[in-house]
């Protein structure tokens, strides 16, 4: 086998489990050195517990992988600086983070908490922005003490919750969006420090997932995590340098490239507010309409 990640040194936050976990075991076997963050909450996101990440880590050592465990919440300011810390000082260097935490707390917007839209909002967009802001403030001094651009990839998670709309899920898919938007405006930021951001859109039958209906033996097959992780491994490589600001669809028996938001037909700018009725009707009749959550049907 090829290693395609011989010395990298990576770090899967949300590793202990489900997709992350995935990651952590394939970009190990492909000689990545990995550091395996998981807080170990519950599915909402309460308590702590080290030891999913501890079983990830000593499976990697078992099979004669690097890998060490790192418990901070990755939505922390300072875990989040304390983490990119922990790749550095266990092993020298950082060159890919992967965003992967999450949690979900699902409810229709009628009866939506205040709490449950911050806790998901913080996990997932806070906890995607400040490990990228602390390895992006390593890397930017990396690449000035060597005088030249790095080779360094952030990977974050979005969903088609997010890109596509998903009914309950006004949190966690506005999050996710908000992950997909990051993506590309981090893609554009860091290229001059040469590193590469991308986000996977994954889907996979997790703790996350299972319970929300019956599946298949064919779709169980489909929707195990160990999809995702071949084109993880592949965007953690040093071969996917030319790809940056992409969100990939993975799991479920596809990969496919998101595309992203465009602007459809145009007319100039209207005073009249009268006049704009029959002008903008026109305009969204012959717009292409949204995608639906399999990302194909129009709504
Ligand atoms: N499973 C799917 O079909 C699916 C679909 C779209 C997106 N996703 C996304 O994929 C990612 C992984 O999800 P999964 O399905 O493997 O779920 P999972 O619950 O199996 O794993 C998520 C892990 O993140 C950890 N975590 C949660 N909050 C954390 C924090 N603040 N700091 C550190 N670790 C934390 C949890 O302890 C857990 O082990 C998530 O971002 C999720 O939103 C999953």
């Amino acid at each position: 086998m090829s290693k395609l990640c011989e010395g990298r040194v990576v770090i899967v936050t949300g590793a202990g489990r489900g997709i992350g976990r995935e990651y952590a075991l394939m970009l190990a076997a492909h000689g990545a050195k990995v550091v395996v963050n998981d807080l170990g909450g519950a599915l909402d996101g309460v308590g702590a517990d080290a030891t999913p990440a501890q079983q990830v880590v000593n499976g990697i050592r078992a099979a004669g992988g690097e890998a060490v465990v790192d418990g901070n919440d990755v939505s922390d300011w300072n875990g989040a600086k304390a983490l990119i810390g922990k790749a550095v000082e266990s092993f020298g260097r950082l060159d890919v983070l992967v965003n992967n935490a999450g949690i979900l707390r699902d409810r229709m917007i009628t009866n939506m908490e205040e709490a449950e839209w911050d806790a998901v909002m913080k996990v997932h967009l806070k906890g995607t922005f400040a490990p990228t802001r602390h390895a992006a403030a390593y890397w930017r001094e990396e690449s000035k003490r060597l005088g030249a651009p790095l080779d360094a990839r952030v990977i974050n998670t979005s969903s088609v919750s997010g890109i596509y709309g998903n009914i309950g899920q006004a949190n966690y898919g506005s999050a996710k969006a908000g992950i997909a938007t990051f993506t590309i405006i981090a893609s554009r930021e860091l290229r001059r420090y040469g590193v590469t951001v991308n986000a996977i859109a994954p889907v996979a039958n997790t703790r996350l997932t299972e319970n929300l209906r019956e599946y298949t033996e064919e779709e169980k097959r489909r929707r195990d995590p160990r999809w995702i992780a071949p084109v993880v491994t592949w965007l953690a490589s040093a071969e996917s340098s030319g790809v940056s600001g992409r969100v990939i669809e993975s799991g479920n028996g596809i990969m496919a490239v998101a595309e992203g938001w465009h602007r459809g037909p145009t007319v100039d700018q209207m005073e009249d507010p009268a006049a704009i009725g029959p002008v903008l009707i026109d305009l969204i009749e012959r717009a292409r309409k949204n995608a639906g959550i399999n990302g194909a049907d129009l709504d």
